[in-house]
Formats: C-alpha cells, structure tokens, sequence
C-alpha cells in the first residue's frame, strides 16, 4: 500500500535487463570500436525509442537521467541557467521541484509559488496573472504525490505555449497510469520515472522538446546528446522501458477499482474521515484519508504490525519534523496533516488486501480513538 514511495521490480524487467548485466555489459559510445558496443548502444536506442513512443515523441527527446528527481533539477536548473528570467512553480510540488527552485531562488533568480485550491488544483487564471514579461519556465506537477489529484495539464501548457513560455511537468505518478501525448499536450520538458511503475531504481528520463536549450548539470562525456554526462545506464535503460511496455489500460482500469473501493469503504464504515485530494480527477494508484482525531504515525506503525505498510503526511514521519506541505496546502490544518494516511496501489494489489487493510485500519483507528489525546472532547 506504498507503491507511490516505489514498486516491486517486474520479474519479466528484470529478465529483459539481465544480459545487459552479463554478456552485453559494454559501454555504448564503444559502438565505433568492437561489436559489444554496437549491442549496447542498440539496446540503449530501443529502450529510448519505446520511452519515446509512449508520449508520442522522437527518441532525440529523450535524456535518460538517474531519476525523477535528477530529470527535474536538469530541467529546472537547466533551463534557468540558459535563458535567464523568472521561474512559477505550484506549492505543492515534490522536492525535488521545490527545493531546486529554493536553490535558484538563492541564486538569485527570481521565483513565484501559485497556490493551489482545496482539492489541490491550480487555478489557470492564477497563473495567466502571474506569468511575467521576463517569466521562462513555469513548472506544474501532472499529479500530486501525496493527495493524487491530477491537473488539467493540457490546459496549464497551453496557457504557457501562447506566452510564449516554458512548460515543464513532473510526471512521475502519471506516466503510463494517465495517457499523455506531447502532440497534443505542448509540454516542453517532462519528468518519468521507472520504478514507479515496477521498473527498476537508479534511472529515469527527462522529455526535452527538440530545439528548448538548457545548460548540462552534470559534467562529463558527451553522452546523453551532450545533456548529461556519465556513462549510461543501459540494463535501468532496458528495465526502464520493458515496465513502460507491460503497464496496460486494464490494469490501470483494474488499480482504479480497487482504489474507489478503499475511498467507498473507508468514508461509509469510519466515521470521522476525509478524503485528500479530489474525487474523481485523481491518479487511479492513490487514495489519501484524513482519520480525524488520530495520529498518522500511530495508525502507520500499527499497520505495520499488521503487514500493511502505508504513508503519512504527519510530521514525526518526515525527515524534515514538518507536517505536509501538500496537506498544508490544500488548506488544511495540523491536525489534517497529522492524521493523513496515504494508500498507494501497484500491479501486485488485489482486493483482498484492499479488504485486509479496510478492516484492520477500522479496528486501529477505533481502538486509537479511544486512547487518543486528540479525542473530539
Ligand atoms: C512527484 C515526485 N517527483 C519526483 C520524485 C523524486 O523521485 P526519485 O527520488 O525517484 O528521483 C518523487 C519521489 O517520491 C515524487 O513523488
């Protein structure tokens, strides 16, 4: 029930990444010099080409990176770096869009934060206000990592496109879960990510429209078409896009199923709850629960007990002692932080376990309730 922190590596990625491991573990750019090189670098070109074709683009778009958060710092920090100008992001992004912001920002770039409404969306008029004569890049997640609500991306780069302005999207909890087309969505970059989606960790990828020039931040050879340096990596390459290939709608409509019923069952048979993020424009893998008058860790560690591993949005959980800036965001207060327990669904779900957690979470929270300092009185 943590699949959004990361997901169990296919068994049938693995077995398409093994004979990079072992008999073609050349490096790619030794393509010129013997016939091991020519085998990587083709599985390096098929893997980049599937990727590609997901999202409808060329596979000269597509950067392969060490994950989502390097794609995002690469596209934040990049494209700053080489056009100079003003930076909007939402303030609900992951980290690793908040946090490079944060940086640019000590750099002395100058950087806006659209705040978002109580189901987490952008409002579109916010940012045509916002956008400025000298604004280059305007960065909004597809879908939020902690409350799943999913943006009206295609709307969001519109209104980017006809300023004349950059758009990038971290895509992270989207990618093959929710259909998206660089044809008719005109994103200028986009964050994936692999293991995700049962792919494997250590590689993702960054879509960079042809002709958008960013600055290299990772020094090196001249890998990667002279975007990132560092020598390729071609098994999480190949991992990476056999789990694009084995994601299908079935399963997505499957996920979704078994999503609406944690949401259907916890609301009805727990009183006391609240749903984070909105209703029906969410990613099919998330379901988000506030469980009032309980703390997020204490329901967490007695699930672990129970098998069950979940997320929360509380403090004590969070390497940095704050509450979630997502759930803070969406205009909640501590006490809807601290409560926030986040189920995150993968290929490997089925409804029992959805049932098991339903049930032992009742029990849990009933019982917590009872000896709870945060008690209704
Ligand atoms: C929305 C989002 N973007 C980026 C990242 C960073 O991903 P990684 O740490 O896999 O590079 C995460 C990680 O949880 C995320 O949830």
């Amino acid at each position: 029930m943590d699949n959004a922190s990361s997901t169990c590596l296919d068994e049938r990625v693995m077995e398409a990444m093994e004979p990079y491991f072992f008999d073609k573990y050349a490096v790619a750019t030794s393509e010129f010099g013997h016939s091991m090189g020519v085998e990587s670098k083709e599985g390096l070109d098929g893997a980049r080409k599937s990727i590609a074709e997901n999202i409808g683009a060329s596979p000269q778009e597509i950067v392969f990176t060490s994950g989502s958060a390097e794609s995002s710092n690469l596209a934040l920090k990049g494209v700053l770096s080489a056009n100079d100008g003003h930076l909007i992001i939402s303030d609900i992004e992951d980290f690793s869009v908040l946090h490079s912001a944060r940086t640019l920002e000590k750099a002395g770039y100058d950087v806006s934060y659209l705040t978002v409404d109580d189901e987490g969306f952008i409002d579109p008029d916010d940012l045509k206000e916002e956008i400025r004569d000298d604004t280059v890049l305007v960065s909004i997640q597809h879908a939020n990592q902690e409350i799943g609500t999913l943006q009206d991306i295609k709307k969001l780069a519109e209104i980017c496109k006809d300023a004349g302005v950059f758009f990038h999207t971290d895509a992270t909890h989207t990618f093959t879960r929710i259909p998206l087309d660089v044809n008719e969505i005109p994103a200028d970059l986009i964050t994936l990510s692999a293991h995700t989606i049962h792919g494997p960790k250590g590689i993702g990828a960054l879509y960079l429209r042809d002709g958008i020039n960013i600055k290299k931040q990772m020094d090196g050879g001249f890998q990667e078409f002279d975007k990132r340096g560092g020598l390729e990596n071609i098994p999480g390459a190949v991992g990476f896009a056999k789990a694009v290939e084995l994601v299908t709608k079935e399963e997505n409509d499957r996920i979704k199923e078994l999503r609406d019923r944690i949401i259907d069952r916890v609301l009805k048979e727990i009183p006391d709850t609240t749903l984070n993020g909105a209703r029906e424009e969410r990613i099919p893998q998330n379901a988000n629960i506030t469980f009032h008058y309980v703390e997020g860790e204490s329901i967490t560690l007695h699930m672990d007990m129970r098998g069950v591993a979940v997320s929360t949005g509380s403090a004590c959980f969070s390497r940095s002692l704050e509450a979630s800036h997502v759930i803070m965001g969406i205009g909640g207060d501590h006490e809807r932080a601290h409560g926030s327990v986040r189920f995150s669904l993968g290929r490997y779900s089925t409804q029992d376990d959805v049932d098991y957690v339903v049930d032992n979470i009742k029990e849990v929270v009933e019982r917590l309730r009872e000896i709870s300092p945060l008690g209704k009185e």
